[in-house]
């Protein structure tokens, strides 16, 4: 891809990151539990990995209050954000453990050995991973459920910073930490590790939004590493694409907000204003219902502000990798494409990206926004994943 597009593409992308992020308030009451999908035999990891990455710099002072925030995105939303707003200045080697709380299951009913393909499930900003492991109406928005039902084996874990993973600074906390992360486990799922008694065959990544970003990286730094890609919440605006505009003024429409002083995280974690910003990120008329968006709202996480603008600093391209990518976004998805993901996937960028892939699926989840998952239509999705890998893999 010229480097223009990247460029474009990159900044949009991470401005758009910026608007779906928030969640959490102080009053929505404890998390719902990270119930196991009834069709699995699953066991919960606390994995710790030591990592070496090249960290970027926060220089600004920290965020006091709201007052900040609303000036740091407007400032993110700007028109020359590169050159006016640069938080992130220079870099240093850290090298570091980390803690990740993680869930394997594999399924209580095999199917000739599909078991021993593993799925790794990377959830994007806003949620953790109960993102793909509902407990509410498991039946119609439970992917770990539904993958277990057809035969396949599931790990999917917290990002770093939400959920029952370790909190580091949001200051600190980075895309290329998190893609390094997810690279030494889908390396040591490979060896064996974090699976219980199954020896994986092969590896499939599915991400969501930021957790497809980060797959990609993966696919870019590892490609040996990975047998099939599904990346959800995701397309590529081109640099024609009005949806690379779209990025612009959002940020300013969700309203974020700095998490509760009493949730245990710091100033560099921000949350959704609301209920209402949370489903104008992820959702869209009719294609939801309110009891669902409710339960998305209090399973959703807050989100670290240098995660999005370090994503930059990520290679997407990956020119090496020979496996398929399914592409799946959601029809009316505002923050990737505007509000119309079909148009999006007919730009191409996708080829460009993927150069080598044996094949690139490109899937339109008909009413959803890009929250999949919590649409009326996310078996339908599901039913597209498990159709793709059962004919890839
Ligand atoms: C907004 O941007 C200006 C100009 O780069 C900078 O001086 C200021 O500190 C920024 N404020 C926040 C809260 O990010
Ligand atoms: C980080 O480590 C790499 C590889 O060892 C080295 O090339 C680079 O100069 C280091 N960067 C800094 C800022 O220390
Ligand atoms: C947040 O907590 C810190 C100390 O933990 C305190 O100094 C500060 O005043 C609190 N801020 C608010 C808005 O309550
Ligand atoms: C960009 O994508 C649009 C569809 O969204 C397409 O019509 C156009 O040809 C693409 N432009 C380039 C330069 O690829």
């Amino acid at each position: 891809m010229r480097p223009t597009t990247y460029n474009t593409f990159l900044v949009a992308l991470f401005l758009s990151q910026f608007a779906s992020s928030i969640p959490i308030q102080p009053s929505r009451g404890p998390d719902p539990g990270y119930a196991h999908p009834s069709n699995g035999i699953c066991a919960d990891y606390t994995i710790k990995e030591e990592i070496t990455t090249t960290n970027q710099i926060w220089v600004y002072p920290p965020l006091a209050n709201d007052f900040d925030v609303a000036q740091a995105l407007a400032n993110i939303s700007s028109k020359e954000p590169s050159t006016g707003y640069q938080p992130l200045s220079g870099v240093v080697n850290v090298t570091k453990t980390y803690e990740i709380a993680g869930t394997f299951c594999t399924p209580k009913e095999k199917k000739g050995g599909k078991e021993t393909i593993v799925l790794v499930a990377t959830h994007g900003v806003g949620y953790d991973r109960r993102y793909w492991a509902s407990s509410y109406m498991p039946e119609q928005y439970n992917f770990a459920q539904y993958a277990l039902e057809s035969g396949y084996s599931i790990f999917y874990y917290d990002r770093l910073g939400v959920g029952k993973s370790e909190r580091i600074s949001g200051y600190d906390n980075q895309a290329i930490i998190q893609a390094a992360l997810l690279t030494k486990i889908t390396e040591a799922i490979h060896n064996g590790a974090y699976t219980s008694d199954i020896k994986a065959s092969k590896v499939a990544l599915v991400g969501h939004s930021f957790g497809s970003i980060l797959s990609s990286a993966v696919t870019s730094d590892r490609p040996d590493l990975v047998d099939a890609l599904v990346l959800t919440g995701w397309a590529y605006p081109n640099d024609t694409d009005p949806a690379a505009f779209a990025p612009v003024f959002t940020p300013t429409v969700f309203a974020s907000r700095l998490v509760s002083n009493t949730s245990g995280y710091g100033t560099g974690y921000l949350d959704f204003g609301d209920i209402y910003a949370h489903v104008q990120a992820f959702m869209h008329q009719p294609g939801y219902d309110i009891a669902t968006a409710k339960y998305a709202y209090s399973i959703s996480q807050p989100y670290g502000i240098a995660e999005f603008l370090s994503g930059r600093a990520l290679n997407l391209q990956a020119a090496d990798y020979k496996g398929s990518v399914l592409l799946a976004a959601g029809k009316y998805d505002v923050l990737l494409c505007g509000g119309d993901c079909a148009d999006t996937f007919e730009g191409g960028v996708q080829d460009m990206v993927y150069p080598s892939a044996s094949k690139i699926e490109p899937y339109v989840q008909p009413g959803a926004g890009h929250g999949g998952n919590f649409g009326t239509t996310a078996l339908e999705l599901y039913k597209t994943i498990v159709e793709f890998l059962d004919s890839e893999l």
